[in-house]
């Protein structure tokens, strides 16, 4: 691994909440709407039942983070196969792991993605053990798609989520571990 991965603290959660991405990809600017006026986003970046790591280069222990892995229920969309399970959660009962990540967003679009997932995987791999991966892409982002199926996820299905904002369609996608 050449990334470094330490467990979110507060300064870096503020950090990444203030992320702002623009154009299309400002959907995953902080604030979700979709998750409602109550939903506590630095929270959730806290929370350990549902993990999420700050990344930064190795060499740059004291710089802002570069990006963010998250594990686990926070990761989750739409709700199918996880009925009946208490969030926060680490693996599903199948032992499969859901994930999450972003880079920030100066750096985008500069083919470091797939750097970053490979290894949020390989961290993943050797904490946690898991029997899959799983992610949920929207399915508009051909930019992340294209950095998922490089890295070995192949989509197996789609999620419609209506939020008051209207429809979102998300692939989901799985990787062998
Ligand atoms: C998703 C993410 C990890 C992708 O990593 P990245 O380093 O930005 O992606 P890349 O620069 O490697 O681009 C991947 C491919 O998409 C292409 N691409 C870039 N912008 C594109 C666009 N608007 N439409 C279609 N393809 C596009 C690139 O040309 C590249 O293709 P190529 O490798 O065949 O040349 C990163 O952009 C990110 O974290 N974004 C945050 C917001 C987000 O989309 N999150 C997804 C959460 S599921």
């Amino acid at each position: 691994m050449n990334l470094r991965f330490t467990p979110m603290t507060e300064a870096d959660a503020r950090d990444i909440l203030a992320w702002r991405y623009e154009g299309q990809y400002a959907t995953y600017n902080s604030p979700d709407p979709a998750l409602g006026a109550d939903f506590d986003a630095l929270a959730e970046l806290l929370d350990t039942r549902s993990p999420h790591f700050a990344v930064r280069e190795q060499e740059q222990a004291d710089a802002p983070p570069i990006g963010f892995f998250a594990y686990g229920s926070a990761c989750e969309v739409g709700g199918a196969g996880t009925e009946g399970l208490d969030t926060p959660y680490l693996l599903r009962p199948d032992g499969s792991l859901t994930i999450g990540l972003g880079l920030r967003p100066d750096l985008t679009g500069q083919h470091r993605g797939l750097a970053l997932v490979e290894d949020g995987l390989a961290f993943a791999r050797e904490r946690y053990q898991p029997s899959l991966f799983r992610l949920y892409v929207f399915s508009w982002n051909e930019r992340a798609l294209r950095v998922y199926k490089r890295a070995g996820f192949s989509s197996v299905g789609v999620t419609r989520i209506t939020p008051p904002e209207g429809e979102r369609v998300f692939i989901e996608m799985t990787r062998p571990v």
